[in-house]
């Protein structure tokens, strides 16, 4: 018989006695990179803090970068988050050519999304964002998915009061919360040319949980071979586990099927552009 934890928590990685290590490097000084930096200074998170300048560029161009910067991968007992887009593609690339296992390459993945969701969620209800819960999963950027089914407050659903909660029949219109997340990145672009602040704080959030060993759920591009009837090795955001070791475990959420499927569309997504990556 499964217990209850057993059922709620899927492990990725065996338990080991890790040591803690608080040097970070930051690869790339743009404006997320040094968003990232500022962000992570201001929370005393690192005693030691590394930039690498890599050139900025397309898919190809992040490819050369991050073989130039196997200095860096070759760092012992590191953890890589990648931030840069397409970011669910890149962690796959990542953890390809560093050959790390895969609690040790995280991407950010949806995060942020997930953070805008529930800021805009607050906005709407008039709650602390830090007391209105929703996640966004699987493919970070215009085809992630809403998970309407677990958007609470205090444990109350939102989706039991409102059942078109999420759909095109739905009065109070809630998918287009989900249709501003998607959104909002681009709006910012337009605005102030990049976005940099938001992904620097989350990307801190992120590490404070491994740093200080914290164990927090956090969505972030996992990879999820295996997962939901998926078959292919692609990155996608799942609520996992964040500690000392890296990424621990996911959380398996009871997905409805619409969901589900589009988290295999994701994937199929991901999947028919990995397939013809050559050399990794
Ligand atoms: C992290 O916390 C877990 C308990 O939650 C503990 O077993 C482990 O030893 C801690 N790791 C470090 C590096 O502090
Ligand atoms: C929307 O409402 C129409 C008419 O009531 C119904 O046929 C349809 O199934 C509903 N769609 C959704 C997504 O609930």
């Amino acid at each position: 018989m499964a217990t209850l934890k057993e059922k709620l928590i899927a492990p990725v990685a065996e338990e080991e006695a890790a040591v803690p290590n608080n040097k970070i490097t930051v690869v790339g000084v743009g404006q997320v990179g040094m968003a990232c930096a500022i962000s992570i200074l201001g929370k005393s998170l690192a005693d030691e803090l590394a930039l690498v300048d890599v050139l900025e560029d397309k898919l190809k161009g992040e490819m050369m970068d991050l073989q130039h910067g196997s200095l860096f991968l070759q760092t012992p007992d590191c953890i890589i988050i990648v931030v840069s887009n397409p970011v669910d593609i890149l962690t796959y690339v990542t953890w390809k050519l560093s050959g790390l296992p895969k609690h040790r390459v995280i991407g950010s993945g949806c995060n942020l999304d997930s953070a805008r969701f529930r800021y805009l969620m607050a906005e709407k209800l008039g709650i602390h964002p830090s007391s209105c819960h929703g996640w966004i999963l699987g493919e970070h950027g215009d085809s992630s998915v809403a998970v309407w089914s677990g958007v609470n407050v205090a444990g109350v659903s939102l989706q039991e009061l409102n059942p078109e909660m999420g759909t095109d029949n739905d009065s109070e219109n809630w998918k287009e919360v989900h249709k501003m997340v998607v959104e909002s990145a681009y709006e910012v672009i337009k605005l102030k040319g990049y976005t940099n602040w938001a992904i620097g704080l989350s990307v801190a959030d992120l590490i404070e949980s491994m740093l200080k060993n914290l164990s927090r759920i956090h969505p972030v591009s996992t990879m999820v071979k295996g997962m939901y009837g998926i078959e292919n090795e692609v990155f996608l955001s799942l609520p996992c586990i964040l500690n000392a070791q890296g990424l621990t475990s996911v959380i398996n959420q009871k997905l409805k099927d619409d969901e589900v499927a589009q988290l295999k569309k994701n994937a199929d997504t991901l999947w028919d552009i990995q397939k013809d990556l050559k050399d990794l």
